[in-house]
């Protein structure tokens, strides 16, 4: 399958990630259509889709007319099987567990067409570990956008030993074709490129939190003022969500038993309080009431 047998994608998982990767898509002129077994995060997703339009034609961003385009080109459907019938491309972005990823590609195998291309979004699972549920492991790869995707350009694109050079070259074209700068890794490799890289940020920056080095605003401010980064690492890790990161850490230690890869003494305790980041309203930072993320928690 080419780049230009491409008309509708499907993306399954409305929520963080999902749901900018299917207006990513929309807005590229792609039919899109969008899932999630939770119909509280589909309306949520629909929601947030009709404001973001509405509010980059305010900001002179987006014209009218392409703004309702978009918004055309996009549907928020119940059922997996009703989300994917059309599908010449699926990118799924649901929750982070091996369990739920296998059962749910030997379901997109089921219900997609047979030429369809299915990739996961997952920072952390590799496609070969969802790839042998299906009758199609060389149409299964690594599509890793990153957060917020509506804005980062960068996109992993990861082909193991059981993707076709079709399907990995069809995928390479897809992201350009939706405004991305993808990074062709020929290997499969826990984190892929740019987690690792950023986690050995994440990790120097939590032990100087830990041995009372320096405050968490002072450790972003570093990184901000010192090393030109966008955002510090606490900030960081606010954004994408600790409780990925916590996730990301304990499987490294499962599959290595090595205990320096165990998710750090302040990163754990927050994460069992509930605190996973922007999304719960307090991480590293307070994003609640007046604070909007101004001070550490
Ligand atoms: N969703 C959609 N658009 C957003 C957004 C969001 N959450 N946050 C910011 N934007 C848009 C704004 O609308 C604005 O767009 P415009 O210039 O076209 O009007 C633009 O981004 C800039 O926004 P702001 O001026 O409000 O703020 P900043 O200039 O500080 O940019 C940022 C915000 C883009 C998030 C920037 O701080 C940044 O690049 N941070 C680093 C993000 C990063 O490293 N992401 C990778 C995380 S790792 C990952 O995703 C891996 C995965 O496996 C977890």
């Amino acid at each position: 399958m080419t780049i230009d047998t491409i008309r509708n994608i499907s993306v399954i998982g409305a929520g963080n990630m999902g749901h900018q990767i299917a207006l990513v898509a929309a807005l590229a002129g792609y039919d899109t259509s969008l899932t999630d077994v939770d119909s509280d995060a589909l309306a949520r997703a629909e929601a947030h889709a009709g404001t973001y339009l509405s509010e980059r034609v305010a900001k002179g961003r987006l014209s009218e007319a392409d703004g309702a385009a978009a918004r055309g080109r996009l549907r928020f459907v119940a059922t997996l099987a009703d989300c994917v019938a059309e599908a010449d491309f699926v990118v799924e972005a649901a929750v982070e567990k091996l369990d739920v990823k296998r059962r749910l590609f030997a379901d997109l195998d089921h219900f997609a067409p047979r030429h369809a291309i299915l990739a996961t979004n997952s920072s952390a699972i590799v496609s070969s570990a969802v790839a042998s549920s299906t009758k199609r492991p060389d149409r299964v790869v690594n599509m890793h956008f990153f957060n917020p995707s509506l804005v980062m350009k960068l996109v992993e694109v990861v082909q193991g030993p059981h993707v076709s050079d079709d399907t990995a070259q069809t995928t390479i074209a897809l992201a350009r074709a939706l405004g991305k700068v993808p990074v062709h890794l020929h290997k499969e490799v826990d984190g892929f490129l740019l987690n690792r890289i950023l986690d050995a940020v994440f990790r120097e920056a939590g032990w100087l939190l830990e041995m009372g080095v320096a405050s968490i605003e002072d450790i972003d401010l570093a990184c901000v003022h010192g090393a030109g980064h966008p955002m510090g690492p606490f900030r960081l890790l606010d954004l994408i969500g600790l409780d990925l990161q916590h996730l990301m850490a304990m499987e490294r230690f499962e599959k290595t038993g090595d205990a320096a890869e165990l998710p750090m003494p302040q990163l754990a305790a927050r994460v069992a309080a509930g605190h996973l980041g922007q999304k719960t309203g307090q991480g590293w930072y307070d994003y609640r009431g007046a604070n909007r993320g101004g001070k550490a928690a």
